[in-house]
């Protein structure tokens, strides 16, 4: 049932250096590519660059550039980013192609010929550098531009127009009954509402006033203006107009216009009016992304959390940097980027969670059995439970992304690495190792870790294709492709018996968060990959699960016992932070704002070293609610926080209820 499957991103602005909101977008769409070749579709994913216009002269001048030649820069850069990003498009459009260039005017000439574009005097308000016309009404109320809030000037030219007013009804009848073509749902009200229906005016679709352009082919004076220059290169890009245009019979319409909010109007209306005009089918849909915000008055070195993409990913990897924005953005809405959260987000999500369990894993596979995957014992109703949530992840998987839903896809293949990180501990290999009559059961625990990580290595694919590989190679599975499969996940169990696995470096070396030479020295020792350091590591790991063995799990320091009525003294209730700060001058407290049923109070907390303010607000936690008052520099605390930590309080993680409750609610 192989299908094709035709993605894009925007072409991108060669008006400066690409950034990390160019990133996002991309690794979306390379995700979505990879997802669908790795479900067996058969994938053209399109992306490009946008290289005409008034702000492209204007940047190659300052420079002492010819355009083309700052172009030509520009683009290198973006070629160099999607590399160490590994985007993996089939086909890269430069409007400036001399492809493409042909095929617009051929489209513009189609267009004028056929009536749907048409000459006159025109005059109106005109934002000079969003090189747009506004209509009165579309005028903010300070009457400045509605997308840059800068003033209008008001401007007379000749210009040629393109007849959106006429296929006006008929996109309004698809957009109302093709729910899916514009997503967020949102997106598609706003559009109706603030442009469709109050009546589409016919848009002016060439410039004299630049010189950095596809001339109209018979009026050449005047350059067609970005928007009929950009939009077809999604068709241009596939041959349109070329006699032998397979790839166009084969591919359009497009699966998906992945583009940023900000451009969704010119891909909703704009672009399926040409489309209608050409009389070709409509994409299925298009996807407005959420902005990344970086929050500019905050963002200062000395705070060090600057965003250089490059910098990032020479630090810690590409797909460091994919797995934070995939997981950790809400894909339809704005998010935050700070470099506290993506360090966070690392050390909890990749080096703790997936990069410990593939290491402890192998380690003891090594230890135990000298790497060697034993045969799968009898079965216990847990062993059962886990491999259950193993086969049922990719469904999840795989709902979630034909719904552009990475959030969902990552969360639930994360949940897969949290249980089988509980396996181990629930079932201390350790502790098995000790008794020869044990050696079958540990062998079998082994066998279902190393199956959970084959399922999550193949799961991950799309989304860290820089991982994925190491994951491989570790587990002994490197070149055998039929277990690295979609249809390898259909049944459990595949992994074979006296296949060797080999411990290799960490795939992510912690960060360490209270100083920074030291995790630049880390990063430096993981990358040359110094074999003593490795050794070393590996001896202190053994070192304490040998003592994790030698203490035989007895809890130790029992405080003395208490009986129920001491228990029922103190009030625990759920929680909800709604608000959270760091208190000054002091590296340890944070100041949050919780909502316990219809009140709200004040408490400090010590976990400023293992928490961000961002991250915390809209969690529900545990508190003591009738502790007696105390003042922390000023501030006075009325409750605690429950959290758990180790005897050094080097890792503190606080504890939030199982599923969404009601706040106020009394925890027993
Ligand atoms: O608009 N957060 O190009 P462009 C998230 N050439 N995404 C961001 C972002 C941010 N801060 N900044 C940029 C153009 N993007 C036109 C498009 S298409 C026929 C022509 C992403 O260089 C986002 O996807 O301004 C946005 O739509 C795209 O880059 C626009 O890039
Ligand atoms: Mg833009």
């Amino acid at each position: 049932m192989s299908k094709t499957y035709y993605l894009t991103t925007p072409i991108y602005y060669t008006s400066g250096s690409p950034h990390v909101g160019h990133a996002y977008c991309s690794i979306m769409a390379d995700t979505l590519a990879r997802f669908h070749r790795l479900i067996g579709d058969e994938v053209f994913f399109l992306t490009g660059t946008d290289e005409h216009g008034q702000k492209v002269e204007e940047k190659a001048q300052e420079s002492g550039k010819s355009p083309q030649d700052y172009v030509d820069t520009i683009d290198l850069e973006f070629k160099a980013l999607w590399k160490k990003l590994g985007i993996s498009y089939d086909a890269y459009i430069r409007t400036t192609d001399q492809k493409h260039k042909l095929a617009v005017q051929k489209i513009f000439l189609k267009l004028y010929e056929q009536g749907d574009i048409y000459k006159k005097d025109y005059e109106g308000h005109y934002c000079v550098p969003c090189e747009a016309y506004w209509t009165d009404h579309q005028l903010d109320e300070e009457k400045n531009c509605p997308d840059c809030g800068r003033q209008v000037i008001w401007l007379k030219e000749e210009s040629y127009f393109f007849k959106a007013s006429k296929y006006a009804d008929r996109l309004i009848e698809h957009i109302e009954t093709n729910p899916k073509f514009i997503q967020p749902v949102s997106r598609a009200n706003e559009m109706m509402n603030n442009f469709l229906k109050p009546g589409l005016q016919d848009i002016s679709v060439t410039r004299t006033s630049v010189d950095w352009g596809i001339p109209v082919p018979f009026d050449p004076e005047h350059k067609i203006y970005v928007w009929i220059d950009a939009l077809p290169n999604y068709i241009t890009a596939l041959g349109y107009t070329d006699e032998h245009d397979q790839l166009m019979q084969k591919f359009w319409p497009a699966d998906l216009h992945l583009v940023g909010k900000e451009i969704i109007r010119f891909h909703t209306i704009i672009w399926p009016i040409i489309l209608m005009a050409l009389d070709l089918p409509l994409p299925k849909q298009i996807f407005g992304h959420g902005w990344l915000l970086f929050d500019n008055d905050k963002m200062s070195k000395s705070k060090g959390n600057v965003v250089d993409p490059v910098e990032l990913i020479d630090q810690y990897g590409s797909d460091a940097l994919r797995h934070y924005l995939l997981s950790k953005v809400p894909v339809g809405n704005d998010g935050n980027f700070t470099i506290d959260l993506f360090k966070q987000s690392y050390n909890t999500d990749l080096a703790n969670d997936l990069g410990n369990l593939l290491s402890r894993t192998v380690a003891m596979q090594e230890r135990y059995f000298q790497g060697v995957v034993q045969n799968c014992q009898e079965l216990t109703e847990e062993d059962r439970s886990m491999s259950e949530l193993a086969r049922k992840t990719p469904e999840i998987v795989l709902s979630a992304m034909l719904v552009n839903d990475f959030n969902k896809a990552l969360a639930a293949i994360w949940r897969l690495i949290d249980r089988s990180n509980k396996y181990i501990d629930e079932n201390e290999p350790w502790v098995l190792a000790r008794s020869e009559d044990k050696r079958e059961r540990l062998g079998t625990v082994l066998y279902y870790l190393s199956e959970n990580l084959r399922y999550i290595g193949v799961l991950l694919q799309p989304f860290m294709p820089e991982t994925t590989p190491k994951i491989f190679r570790q587990l002994g599975l490197m070149g055998r492709t039929p277990l690295q499969t979609w249809q390898s996940l259909e049944t459990y169990g595949r992994l074979p018996q006296g296949t060797v696995m080999v411990k290799e470096e960490a795939l992510f070396p912690r960060i360490d968060l209270k100083n920074k030479k030291a995790e630049q020295n880390d990063r430096a020792k993981a990358q040359a990959g110094k074999k003593k350091e490795k050794d070393k590591g590996a001896a202190q790991k053994m070192e304490t699960e040998k003592q994790e063995v030698e203490t035989e799990n007895i809890l130790p320091e029992l405080k003395p016992q208490i009986t129920i009525d001491d228990f029922a003294k103190v009030d625990f209730r759920i929680a909800e932070i709604i608000a959270c700060e760091r208190v000054p001058k002091a590296d340890r407290l944070l100041k949050l704002t919780v909502k316990i049923g219809e009140t709200s109070r004040t408490i400090v907390s010590g976990i400023a070293e293992h928490y961000t303010p961002e991250e915390l607000v809209g969690k529900q936690v545990c508190v003591v609610v009738n502790l007696a008052p105390h003042v922390f520099r000023g501030i006075k605390s009325e409750g605690m926080l429950l959290a758990a930590s180790d005897d050094k309080d080097s890792k503190i993680i606080i504890l939030e209820p199982e599923k969404r409750a009601e706040s106020g609610w009394k925890v027993r």
